[in-house]
C-alpha cells in the first residue's frame, strides 16, 4: 500500500475511534478503499451518516484517489429505532465537528434532508451509493428505486447492515442479488455491493445466486440467538471471505 494512502487510512482508523457511529472494524477500511477507486467525474453519494464516522472513511478514501466529492445526506433526527432510544436527536453538530477534525470540509457537502427530499434535484453523476440510512424494508427499498437510477455503470452500490436487519435483507434479496444490472457482489460483515452494468450475463447471474446463499447463511447466523464463541466466529469470517472467490 502506498505511503500517503497507509497514512490516510490510520488517520481515517483513529478519527473513527472518536466517533459515536455503527461501523465494525474491517468495514471502515473496505468503504475507504472502495472510495479511494471511484470512478473519476463522479461523486459520492452517502445516505445516513449520522455522526460522520463513514463519511470520514469515505473522505479519506477520497482524497487518495480522485478527490470525488461526497454529498452526505441524512436530516439528523435519527432513524426510527434511534428515536426509540433517544428522546431528542440531532447530529448535526457532531457531524460537521467531526468532519472539520478530518479536514474534510471542502471535500464533504452535508445535504440535512432525508433521502426522498435530496433525490428530485440531484442531477451529479454518481460513482459510489453508500446507503445506510432507514433499514425498514419499505424505505430501504425507497433508497434503491429513488438513487440507483443515478448511479453510473461500472459504479458501484454499497448497503450496511445487509446481514443484521430483516428490511435491509429483504430489500436486497429482491431488488440486488437477481438484478439484471448487477455484477461482482461481495460481502465483509454486514457491507454489501456490487457494480452497476448495462446487462449482467449469464455467468454473472449463476454467480451472483452463489453469493446469495453465502449471504443467506450468515443473515441466519447473525440473526439468530445461538452465540457461537468469538475464536468460531473469526473462522467462520475466514471461511466466509475464502468462499468470495
Ligand atoms: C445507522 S445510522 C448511519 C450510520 C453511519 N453511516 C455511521 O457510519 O455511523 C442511520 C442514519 O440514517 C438517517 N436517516 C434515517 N432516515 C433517513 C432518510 N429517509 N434519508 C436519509 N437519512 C436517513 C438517520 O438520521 C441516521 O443518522
Amino acid at each position: 500500500m502506498p505511503f500517503l494512502t497507509k497514512q490516510k487510512l490510520n488517520l481515517a482508523q483513529k478519527l473513527s475511534t472518536q466517533i459515536h457511529g455503527f461501523l465494525e472494524p474491517g468495514e471502515g477500511e473496505l468503504l475507504f478503499n472502495l472510495a479511494q477507486n471511484c470512478p473519476p467525474q463522479t461523486v459520492i453519494v452517502e445516505i445516513g451518516s449520522w455522526q460522520g464516522k463513514s463519511t470520514v472513511f469515505l473522505g479519506l478514501g477520497s482524497q487518495t484517489g480522485k478527490q470525488n466529492k461526497v454529498y452526505a445526506i441524512d436530516p439528523h433526527t435519527g432513524s426510527p429505532e434511534h428515536q426509540k432510544e433517544f428522546i431528542s436527536i440531532s447530529t448535526l453538530q457532531n457531524f460537521k465537528r467531526n468532519i472539520q477534525k478530518a479536514n474534510l470540509k471542502d471535500l464533504v457537502t452535508p445535504l440535512v434532508k432525508t433521502s426522498a427530499q435530496a433525490a428530485p434535484s440531484f442531477r451529479k453523476k454518481i460513482g459510489l451509493l453508500f446507503i445506510d440510512g432507514d433499514h425498514s424494508y419499505s424505505m430501504a427499498k425507497k433508497d434503491f428505486k429513488l438513487w440507483f437510477p443515478k448511479l453510473v455503470n461500472e459504479g458501484i452500490i454499497i448497503f450496511h447492515d445487509s446481514t443484521t436487519h430483516p428490511g435491509v435483507k429483504k430489500m436486497v434479496n429482491q431488488s440486488f442479488f437477481f438484478s439484471s444490472q448487477i455484477k461482482n457482489i461481495a460481502f465483509q460483515n454486514s457491507l454489501l455491493y456490487g457494480q452497476k452494468v448495462s446487462q449482467n450475463t449469464f455467468f454473472d447471474r449463476l454467480k451472483n445466486f452463489y453469493l446469495f446463499l453465502i449471504h443467506s447463511i450468515c443473515f441466519i447466523l447473525t440473526t439468530s440467538s445461538f452465540r457461537p464463541p468469538l475464536s468460531v466466529i473469526k473462522i467462520g469470517k475466514k471461511i466466509i471471505r475464502l468462499l468470495q472467490f
